[in-house]
């Protein structure tokens, strides 16, 4: 299930069509949302009808021939069209995901939609506002913290204990998992999401890291952690192939076992 964060009385209406150009044999329709807050106007789904010939094969191949060839006003993330920026993310045939690493052709037939990742306010268009999600990842203090001095050299681990960050350190922010999530979606305000507790976890696992009690006090909150009802939106979309559902039980593991 998807939900827009809509304006307030705002209608999502039907939107302008652009036909794909003269002689393309071989389009297809991408149903777009637009929404520019400064206009004044209700959000709507533009149809724009891309000539795949002349594009690449990725959704964001799609996206970019769009602004570049149709409509300039068109407006979204982007900036590595490599999987790792984390910025492309959007809602792409009703599942969150990056736009520059899902093929066109993996979506089955017929029109393609794309829609803001769900439950932000838009900025405008494909554009979320994730400015509570980046306040809730500074808030997990997402770098090593000592109280011994730092070394002269290298601060070294052993195989096993860098191994603790696979799965972990792969994250790139994308939002993909906390705006899938049922318990964000109603809690963001006071949930930190999937993303933010998998990055918290990274830093509790960290070997190097002396802070682990204090970041375990930091989450011991009946909201931050505890609102993760294991129902797995998170797991399932994650681009990078990461369990932010494992790593948040893994959290609430260290909780029980540093009281036992
Ligand atoms: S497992 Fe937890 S964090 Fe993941 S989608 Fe479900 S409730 Fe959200
Ligand atoms: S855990 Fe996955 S889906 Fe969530 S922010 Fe990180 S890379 Fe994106
Ligand atoms: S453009 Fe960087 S992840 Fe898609």
């Amino acid at each position: 299930m998807v939900e827009l964060t809509l304006p307030k009385n705002a209608k999502v209406k039907p939107g302008k069509r652009h036909a794909a150009p003269a002689g393309a044999k071989n389009t297809r329709e991408f149903k777009i949302y637009r929404y520019d807050p400064e206009s004044g106007e209700n959000p709507r789904w533009d149809t724009y009808t891309v000539d795949l010939d002349r594009c690449g094969p990725m959704v964001l191949d799609a996206v970019i021939y769009i602004k570049n060839e149709i409509d300039p006003t068109l407006t979204f993330r982007r900036s590595c069209r490599e999987g790792v920026c984390g910025s492309c993310s959007m809602n792409i045939g009703g599942r969150n995901t990056l736009a520059c690493t899902q093929g066109i052709d993996e979506l089955g037939k017929g029109a393609i939609t794309i829609s803001p990742l769900p439950h932000q306010p838009v900025l405008k268009d494909l554009v979320p506002d994730l400015s509570n999600f980046m306040a809730q990842y500074a808030a997990i203090q997402p770098f090593l913290q000592t109280v011994t001095p730092e070394p002269d050299g290298e601060w070294r681990q052993s195989p096993e204990e860098r191994a603790k960050l696979d799965g972990l350190y792969e994250c790139i922010l994308c939002a993909c998992c906390s705006t899938s999530c049922p318990s964000y979606w109603w809690n963001s305000d006071r949930f930190f999401g999937p993303a933010a507790l998998l990055q918290a976890y990274r830093w509790i696992n960290d070997s190097r890291d002396e802070m682990q009690g204090e970041r375990l006090d930091a989450l011991e909150d009946p909201f931050k952690l505890y609102r993760c009802h294991t129902i797995m939106n998170c797991a399932q979309v994650c681009p990078k192939g990461l369990n932010p559902a494992k790593a948040i039980a893994e959290i609430k593991k260290a909780m029980v076992e540093r009281k036992l």
